[in-house]
């Protein structure tokens, strides 16, 4: 029996790749950079199965060049913003992503954002390599205090929850704000993370991490309003999204010292365009994406994907399904 034709947007770790190889006829781009819409537009004629990464836009117009024998998309990340999940499921496509494999690996990387940010690492090590280093200094790169401050979390889901249990450990006191989580719900009573609205939150912490997935309610969530609730010394902590950050907003927020630093891992536009006004400003770090960027974490979501793929093309439950429903 010949095997399912399936495109893969980019080379992902052997891990996956093989699986995919094994069970499928597959055509890999190997391009560092995502194949250009229009190739991509090509190359998904026929294929019965997609394995895509977030920076590829999965939507109607690439799904009906696929044709309707299409039935699986596999994305490459918990997040599928960048799929257009309901015109899958008009089409009878199932849909699906990687979570839980990369909850730690994100959570660690926000915490060692929160840390390098006021600790002031990336300005320290700059600070070194620039031959700047003459004496100890009593208030040389004073930063700011982990342990004690507040923390607080915007989006109580499975990352945010891990940055929770990180902060414990610092002593932190943290507090949430997620209306689809309840003040009683079991885990934040046992952190002792405390359930309060945006408002109170942005303007008691010292630092503000954002684990909300991109929708139209979150863009531009932190913009400047919220920007102007916080704390003169508070530092702004973004994993999630991009565009849930206006950058407009947060450099004139940086920039007038309305809040005292920012460290993304994401950002509106990705990349950022280098001459970015956001790169200017010693109180922000940047970094191109890498939250997951473990070499076990990127093998595991690499494995679900392919077993995400291989499931769609044999009509069986995805392991990660967005949309269960097209079962019915
Ligand atoms: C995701 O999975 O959504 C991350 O942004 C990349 O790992």
């Amino acid at each position: 029996m010949s095997k399912s034709r399936v495109y893969v947007t980019r080379i992902i770790p052997e891990g996956g790749l093989r699986l995919v190889r094994e069970a499928c006829d597959a055509e890999i781009w190997e391009g560092e950079t995502p194949p250009p819409r229009k190739v991509l537009l090509g190359k998904v004629r026929g294929i019965d199965g997609l394995l895509a990464l977030l920076t590829d836009r999965i939507d109607a117009e690439l799904m009906d060049a696929a044709g309707p024998q299409l039935k699986v998309i596999s994305n490459y990340a918990v997040g599928y913003n960048n799929v257009d999940v309901e015109a899958a499921t008009a089409r009878g496509i199932a849909v699906g992503n990687t979570p839980g494999v990369l909850t730690d690996t994100t959570a660690d990387m926000a915490f060692t954002l929160l840390m390098a940010a006021a600790r002031r690492v990336v300005e320290g090590a700059d600070y070194v390599r620039a031959g700047k280093w003459r004496t100890w200094g009593p208030t040389l790169l004073l930063g700011h205090d982990i342990h004690h401050a507040t923390l607080g979390i915007i989006g109580f889901g499975r990352i945010g929850r891990t940055v929770a249990r990180r902060a414990k450990g610092f002593e932190m006191e943290i507090l949430f704000y997620d209306p689809l989580v309840s003040a009683d719900d079991p885990e934040a009573q046992a952190l002792g993370a405390r359930a309060v609205d945006l408002d109170t939150l942005l303007a008691q912490s010292d630092f503000v991490t954002v684990h909300v997935p991109l929708m139209d309610e979150t863009y531009h969530l932190i913009g400047t309003e919220a920007l102007h609730k916080m704390q003169p010394t508070a530092i702004l902590i973004n994993t999630s999204r991009g565009p849930v950050v206006d950058p407009e907003a947060l450099y004139q927020a940086l920039k007038e010292g309305e809040i005292a630093y920012a460290a993304l891992d994401v950002t509106e536009p990705e990349p950022i365009n280098v001459d970015s006004s956001l790169l200017s400003l010693p109180n922000c770090i940047i970094v191109p994406h890498v939250a997951s960027a473990s070499i076990a974490t990127r093998t595991r979501m690499a494995e679900i994907a392919a077993h995400n793929l291989i499931a769609g093309l044999r009509g069986e439950p995805l392991p990660a399904w967005v949309n269960p429903e097209v079962a019915e």
